[in-house]
């Protein structure tokens, strides 16, 4: 009797059969038998590790492909994965595009969507990169119409993707949808850096990356973060977003950072792709490797057809890789157009364009490979507080 006042509760409950074991492995996600990624060029991982195709530029490095590989969802023969993301498209593309291929029955969905809604590529070509030769007004108009596409269409292009989505869940299936992430930190010395890629172009059309446009586009993405978060809400306990924007910022990964001096595409810690960059892991004869289809009216083929205008007006205009010949596109990339067009429709590659710009050119803005893995540790680690409300 004595004896037994001494155990701790604890130690009396542990000797009950019911009590042993009964904690579930919470990082243990080996029960998922199907799971599905659906979504654009953040889903895709784009410019991250090897690349695993060139039609939709899915690499190993994105966030699905981490899940997929990692411990916590181990090893289960029977699992299904299919990787659908594809760089480029809306939620609206992706509805049409990627939904209908999804199977039944899916523990899990991963979803990223709604940044080609709000024609965020012709933000960072106006106001940032300029393949296309504009100016301030130029900017300007681009984001306002980035906001009116925010407050018109993309809530209800996201309701129509997760209400789709949502019936293609198992019982204990659940839907993760990670947000984006703003792009700058409020450093001073940025106010007069251009990102601007023609270098003779005239110093007064050149944008620079002031506090004012940095802010601004800051809101931007905040604004489609709030809008997804809302959809998600209204969808039910099953979707569940992933705020993974605060890391960025708190990791001291945007561009801009306090205290970094631009450009700086090799910093330590920068979790963004600048322009033109190598990363550690990278093959360079594969991210170099130009000349491969991209969907039409997508950001990619967008920064191609920018390109091809400019140099058209200015035949004289280069760029290039720093440290390499200037891209030699001019007459050869027309020839080369027109020849892919004839090639499309050899190919019935029906709403792809032949590209002639490296995928280490397109990735400008995207999570580089730490910040995807950031974005698969956050979704992990919601499936983890998930299962614990989950009965198996
Ligand atoms: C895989 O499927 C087979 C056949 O349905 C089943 O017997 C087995 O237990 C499954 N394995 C796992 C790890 O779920
Ligand atoms: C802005 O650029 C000029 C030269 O172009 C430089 O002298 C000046 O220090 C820069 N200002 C800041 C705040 O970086
Ligand atoms: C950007 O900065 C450069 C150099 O400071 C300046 O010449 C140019 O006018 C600025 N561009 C705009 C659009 O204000
Ligand atoms: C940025 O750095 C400056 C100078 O070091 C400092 O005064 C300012 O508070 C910092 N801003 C933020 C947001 O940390």
């Amino acid at each position: 009797m004595k004896r037994i006042l001494n155990w701790s509760l604890a130690t009396v409950l542990s000797q009950i059969p019911l009590f042993q074991s009964s904690i579930p492995d919470l990082d243990d996600q080996s029960w998922i038998q199907r799971w599905t990624a659906v979504g654009d060029s953040y889903a895709s991982g784009l410019g991250t590790g090897l690349r695993l195709d060139y039609g939709c530029s899915r690499y190993a490095g994105g966030y699905p492909n981490l899940m997929e590989t990692d411990e916590r969802f181990g090893l289960n023969p029977n699992r299904t994965f299919q990787y659908l993301a594809c760089s480029g498209l809306k939620s609206t593309e992706i509805l049409t595009k990627q939904v209908p291929h999804v199977l039944d029955n899916q523990d899990l969905i991963t979803i990223s969507a709604g940044g080609n809604d709000v024609a965020l590529g012709d933000v960072l070509d106006s106001c940032i990169f300029q393949w296309k030769h504009g100016n301030s007004a130029r900017c300007d108009a681009a984001l306002v119409r980035s906001q009116e596409l925010i407050d018109t269409v993309l809530e209800t292009n996201v309701d129509l993707l997760i209400d789709s989505l949502v019936t293609k869940l198992s019982p204990n299936g659940r839907i993760y949808y990670p947000g984006y992430a703003q792009f700058f930190g409020d450093s001073v010395s940025c106010n007069n850096i251009s990102w601007s890629v023609w270098p003779r172009m005239p110093p007064s059309d050149r944008q620079n990356l002031t506090i004012e446009r940095r802010v601004r586009m800051n809101h931007m993405v905040s604004q489609v973060n709030k809008k997804l978060k809302q959809s998600i809400d209204k969808a039910g306990e099953n979707v569940i977003f992933i705020d993974w924007d605060w890391t960025f910022a708190q990791a001291g990964g945007r561009f801009c950072e306090n205290g970094t001096r631009e450009p700086a595409p090799q910093r330590q810690g920068l979790l963004f792709f600048e322009w033109n960059t190598m990363d550690d892991g990278d093959d360079p004869n594969l991210l170099i490797r130009p000349g491969d289809p991209v969907p039409s009216d997508s950001f990619e083929g967008d920064i191609g057809k920018w390109v091809l205008e400019t140099l058209t007006k200015h035949p004289d205009w280069q760029f290039g890789p720093v440290g390499t010949e200037p891209i030699a596109i001019y007459p050869a990339v027309m020839e080369r157009l027109i020849d892919s067009q004839g090639l499309r429709a050899q190919l019935g590659f029906d709403d792809y364009v032949f590209w002639f710009l490296p995928d280490s050119w397109k990735r400008v803005f995207h999570p580089r490979a730490l910040g995807q893995r950031l974005i698969a540790d956050m979704i992990i680690h919601a499936m983890a507080v998930e299962k614990a409300n989950m009965v198996f």
